[in-house]
């Protein structure tokens, strides 16, 4: 495959040919991983992660996946408050200091726009970990592998898309990598204040995927192949009581969960707050925890890509 020099949006991606040996990869690390027979291909090399917003899973899925494979990691957790950003010091300057210390970085930063600018600078690959309401391309490449996983194929697939479809960068990064597969349906659901922006709408019609838009969960239960919640995105909200008035719109019960079709899958990136009740984790169709482990291995075939 044609290596990738930075991994800054979904619109990389132009075929499934990338995604299908990435997984492919993703797969035999996880099958090696569980055989600990894990070999060091990336021993003595060095990934910076700098974090400017909160994370959990993705800074330390990033971190196991480079330490799984040899390599070692710089890591900046609260970049804003802890690094020299504190002391008025611009993304570029860390940027190009940083890119002498570590043979790549994994940046995550309030600002849209912000891993595309670093990637300009930069002499090592970048990855967007999540630059603001932008996108969050590694995320999307997990999720695409777990509907894989858990449903056998992508194509074909009905995905009901719920929650802050205006602020989520994971869905941003989603929805281009869906288009590349035939014969994709996707509701999307969501309130008036946080639909998806229309040239996402655009995008996808352009490329043959049917939309419907909705603001019910109710409508799109009985069909779905996929239900992908999502948080609504309280760190974006004006005010607190704009976020009030969306925070709850839609929470996934065990009621409404067992009302899906019995091998339909309930997805989310994670963190969840309310919109999916604790009393789903037990549920079958529950992938999200699955989701997030699939996210070390995809990020494990992509640090060797970019690395290897
Ligand atoms: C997502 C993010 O940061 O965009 N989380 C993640 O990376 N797993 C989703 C979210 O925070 O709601």
């Amino acid at each position: 495959m044609a290596k990738l020099q930075h991994v800054i949006s979904a619109d990389q991606f132009h075929d499934t040919a990338f995604l299908d040996e990435l997984f492919a990869s993703a797969r035999q690390m996880e099958e090696a991983d569980k055989a600990r027979r894990l070999s060091s291909p990336l021993s003595g090399r060095i990934l910076a992660t700098l974090f400017y917003e909160p994370s959990t899973r993705t800074r330390l899925s990033f971190e196991a996946a480079m330490l799984k494979l040899g390599g070692s990691v710089l890591t900046v957790e609260n970049a804003q408050e802890s690094s020299s950003a504190a002391k008025g010091e611009s993304i570029a300057d860390t940027i190009r200091v940083v890119s002498g210390y570590a043979d790549a970085i994994a940046i995550r930063h309030f600002q849209e726009g912000s891993a595309r600018a670093a990637a300009e600078i930069a002499s090592v690959p970048v990855i967007n970990a999540g630059d603001g309401a932008g996108e969050h391309p590694s995320q999307a490449l997990m999720d695409i592998y777990t509907i894989q996983r858990e449903l056998g194929q992508v194509a074909g697939v009905r995905i009901a898309l719920v929650g802050d479809l205006l602020n989520g960068r994971t869905i941003h990064s989603l929805l281009p990598l869906l288009a590349l597969y035939p014969d994709v349906t996707v509701d999307l659901v969501a309130p008036p204040e946080l639909e998806l922006p229309q040239k996402y709408i655009t995008m996808l019609r352009d490329k043959g995927v049917k939309v419907q838009e909705t603001p019910d969960l109710e409508p799109v239960v009985a069909s779905a192949n996929v239900v992908y919640v999502t948080r609504v995105q309280k760190e974006r909200f004006a005010s607190v009581e704009s976020y009030d008035r969306v925070k709850d719109v839609y929470v996934m019960s065990h009621a409404i969960a067992e009302r899906l079709k019995g091998d339909a899958i309930i997805m989310h990136a994670l963190p969840r707050v309310n919109e999916i009740a604790p009393e789903v984790d037990t549920n079958a169709r529950a992938a999200y925890f699955r989701q997030a482990r699939n996210g070390l291995y995809v990020r494990m075939a992509l640090l060797q890509h970019l690395l290897g």
